[in-house]
């Protein structure tokens, strides 16, 4: 039976039958290739009577080591090491500084004795070489290769067999099998399809590289995402120089987990003590800070929620957010207006996360509402006090996980107060004085003064 060709889009990947202006998967407009169909059974090794071979779940096999590479900040978030075998995807902005991360965990895992192969497509190895010097790694015993045909590359690894092989990146890869253009999805997918395989039939852990598009996908198909062991991407704003490595996936080990770096002159440098980092220079309280007590992945991290209220134009007031999400921001403003009487109609709302982290969790809601009322009424909130708890719609305060954790934190970094909902452990922790609120309305009567 003849095989359609299919129209793909460039941004999630869905498959139509006929060409349209507007994908049905993600809406984009335009992004719609006709992808030439794949013959069927050129890629499949399996035929009729192979079979497969059954093991126990019992497996009496021990888990293969991991391999840490020392940088611990990237062995934590990969789970404890590399695993061989595994395949990782590590997405980002341009710029953002993958390269040189990997560059550097490269020369890190030579060092532990896993040999190493580093395949750029997107510079020249004298580039590479350039890089290492300034990492102070020309020395490192890793091998380099400027290529984009899939073909030679497997043909290499075949007879090297590396114990890592880093792909910088998936976009500029080719398959020789597949029509399209390099940076297709049916490119990238055919790419990392055949790098896969590699690394599970050869135990080489394959590291790839992926850009990240305009709304944060990694470009290309979802399905790479699926395909690999790992997800990881690196984050941060550019003006910043600190980075946040964070697990999205993870088959070996805890997903959303987090290593935080600093963008030096010399590379990246781990970065101990985050919660420092994050907290920003607080000599005097300022009205409109409040510090979060949050929680990525694994560990506790504390972190200025930075707000400002200013009189707006009339018309339209305008509201800007950093590091959260802006639909979290419109919530919080309603539910104060709706459930507390405190409105911010009529007046610009600017929320920002010190130092470029992005917060995802909702426990950070009353954080942001209290450094939304610390800014609109231009008193500073009570200086050593963290906050954390979500807000629901009818204003009551939902208590937030690993409450203790998050106080044991603030503790260590010198804070005696906290901020919670009601439900939170009442002084779970010796040193830090917790008040409970039910709702947001008691928290302003209680701590503001609602004019
Ligand atoms: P790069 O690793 O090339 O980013 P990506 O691979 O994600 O596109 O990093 C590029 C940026 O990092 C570039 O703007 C320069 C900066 N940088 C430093 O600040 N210090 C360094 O030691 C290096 C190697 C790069
Ligand atoms: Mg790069």
């Amino acid at each position: 039976m003849a095989r359609k060709p299919s129209f793909v889009c460039q941004d999630c990947g869905t498959a139509h039958g006929k060409w349209q202006g507007r994908c049905d998967g993600c809406g984009a407009w335009d992004r719609l290739v006709e992808e030439a169909p794949s013959a069927p059974g050129r890629a499949l090794a399996t035929r009729m009577g192979r079979g497969m071979a059954l093991s126990d779940l019992a497996s009496p096999e021990p888990p293969p080591p991991r391999t840490a590479c020392g940088i611990a900040e990237l062995d934590r978030v990969l789970g404890g090491g590399l695993v061989p075998g595994s395949a990782v995807l590590l997405g980002g902005d341009p710029g953002i500084g993958k390269s040189t991360l990997l560059l550097q965990a490269a020369a890190r895992f030579a060092a532990a004795g896993l040999p190493v192969i580093y395949v750029s497509g997107e510079e020249a190895t004298a580039q590479v070489r350039m890089r290492a010097a300034r990492l102070g790694l020309a020395e490192a015993p890793v091998r380099l290769a400027a290529e984009t045909g899939l073909s030679a590359i497997l043909a290499t690894l075949e007879t090297e067999r590396p114990g890592l092989v880093v792909v910088d990146s998936i976009q500029t890869m080719w398959a020789e099998t597949v029509e399209s253009a390099p940076g297709s999805v049916a490119q990238v997918r055919a790419a990392a399809q055949e790098l896969v395989t590699f690394a599970k039939r050869r135990g080489t852990a394959v590291i790839l590289v992926g850009h990240v598009t305009k709304d944060g996908q990694i470009a290309g198909p979802r399905v790479v995402e699926h395909m690999v062991d790992c997800v990881l991407y690196f984050e941060g704003e550019r003006g910043h120089q600190f980075r946040i490595l964070r697990s999205v996936k993870n088959r070996f080990g805890p997903a959303d987990e987090i290593g935080v770096f600093e963008m030096t002159g010399a590379g990246l440098a781990e970065v101990a003590n985050p919660s420092a980092l994050f907290l920003g220079e607080r000599e005097r309280p300022a009205p409109g800070a409040a510090v979060f007590a949050g929680i990525e992945g694994t560990r506790p991290l504390l972190v200025e929620v930075q707000a400002l209220v200013a009189p707006g134009a009339p018309g339209t007031p305008r509201r800007a957010v950093v590091g959260l999400d802006g639909g979290r921001l419109a919530m919080i403003l309603a539910v104060l207006e709706a459930r507390a009487g405190v409105s911010f109609s009529g007046a610009d709302v600017y929320v920002n996360v010190a130092g470029g982290l992005r917060i995802g969790e909702p426990a950070a809601d009353l954080a942001v509402a209290a450094a939304l009322l610390s800014a609109r009424n231009d008193t500073p909130l009570p200086a050593e006090t963290v906050f954390f708890g979500e807000i629901s719609l009818s204003g009551a305060l939902r208590p937030a996980t690993q409450a203790e954790n998050r106080l044991k934190e603030a503790r260590k970094l010198g804070f005696s107060g906290a901020v919670t909902p009601v439900q939170a452990p009442a002084s779970a922790v010796p040193g830090i004085a917790t008040r409970g609120f039910a709702d947001i309305a008691s928290l302003v009567a209680q701590m503001f003064d609602p004019r």
